[in-house]
């Protein structure tokens, strides 16, 4: 069997994504009423290692997939670029040689895309993308599920995207494509989303894009929007001006369709992309959707190491 590795969600295709997302509410179900401190009672990756490499901040991917390791009886090993000899300029290439010879999968936070293809390209592990420049799969996994907790369906609904077309926003974009739902991107000029991650849509006419927030937020059943300013970008004070009409505030919710499902991959910042009463208004399920990161990655690294099918 090739290595599964999960750079991209169409790394696993759209019949894979729907079976891990049933794995992951099939054990979130399971482990409700579990008791705190114990691993799942089947403990599948017993024995596995995961090394977590970050070379950006994290606090969700970070302890989602420390959790799901450790819940599904392995453990992980964080390496981060200040003190490992990556941040003294050792290759990525020498690095995925190593780290593949101790561990059983690689988890990735980093800065450019090329940085996680070059990880996979020389690593004998399966490599899963924690968030890159170019995408974030993960947070998509998690996106999904809380989608269909809420809403019960994927494929026919309506998402619209307010704000940068950054990594998660890419992600929505290909997730959109794969898993077939509608899709309106509102994104200021000169702010749009990859070029390569929109040709993937080009065959939808339920994926467009669009500068005019109003008109991708209307009769839209989720709404998403993510900071202004990703990490690498933090010189960019200057966008928020170009960015205002598109805070997702109550009134802009207000063209949504009734009861629609407001989602952040988080961290926020509040008062710029979303205010205080969208964010922790009824409407919101930021706080599912961070939870069902630990619950979607259980059921990826369960996938990546052939446990899965
Ligand atoms: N959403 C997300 O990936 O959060 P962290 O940056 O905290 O990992
Ligand atoms: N777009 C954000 C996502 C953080 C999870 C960033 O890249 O900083």
């Amino acid at each position: 069997m090739s290595l599964r590795h999960f750079l991209h969600l169409s790394d696993v295709g759209g019949e894979g994504i729907a079976h891990i997302l049933n794995e992951a509410m099939e054990r979130k179900e399971r482990r409700a009423g579990w008791p705190r401190g114990k691993p799942d009672a089947d403990k599948p990756l017993e024995g596995h290692v995961l090394a977590m490499i970050f070379e950006r901040n994290s606090t969700r991917t970070r302890l989602s997939f420390d959790m799901a390791m450790r819940q599904l009886g392995g453990t992980t090993i964080v390496i981060d670029g200040g003190s490992s000899q990556l941040g003294r300029g050792e290759t990525i290439a020498d690095t995925a040689r190593v780290v593949s010879r101790y561990v059983d999968a690689i988890m990735v936070r980093t800065d450019h895309h090329d940085k996680a293809e070059l990880l996979a390209e020389h690593s004998d592990v399966p490599v899963i993308n924690g968030l890159t420049d170019l995408s974030h799969p993960c947070q998509l996994l998690a996106d999904m599920q809380t989608v269909i907790e809420r809403r019960a369906k994927l494929a026919g609904s309506r998402w619209a995207w307010l704000g940068d077309g950054n990594n998660v926003c890419n992600s929505v974009i290909e997730a959109a494509s794969l898993m077939h739902f509608g899709l309106a991107v509102a994104c200021p000029n000169g702010f749009e989303p990859d070029v390569a991650m929109c040709a993937m849509a080009s065959t939808r006419d339920d994926i467009y894009f669009t500068d005019n927030p109003r008109e991708a937020i209307e009769g839209a059943e989720v709404v998403l929007t993510d900071t202004w300013i990703s990490m690498g970008q933090e010189d960019g004070e200057y966008r928020n001006e170009a960015f205002a009409p598109f805070q997702v505030n109550e009134a802009l919710m207000a063209f949504a369709a009734p009861g629609a499902t407001f989602l952040h991959c988080l961290p926020a910042h509040r008062g710029e992309e979303v205010t205080d009463a969208v964010i922790d208004g009824p409407q919101s399920a930021v706080w599912d959707e961070a939870e069902n990161r630990l619950h979607a990655q259980k059921a990826l690294l369960l996938w990546a190491l052939g446990k899965l099918d």
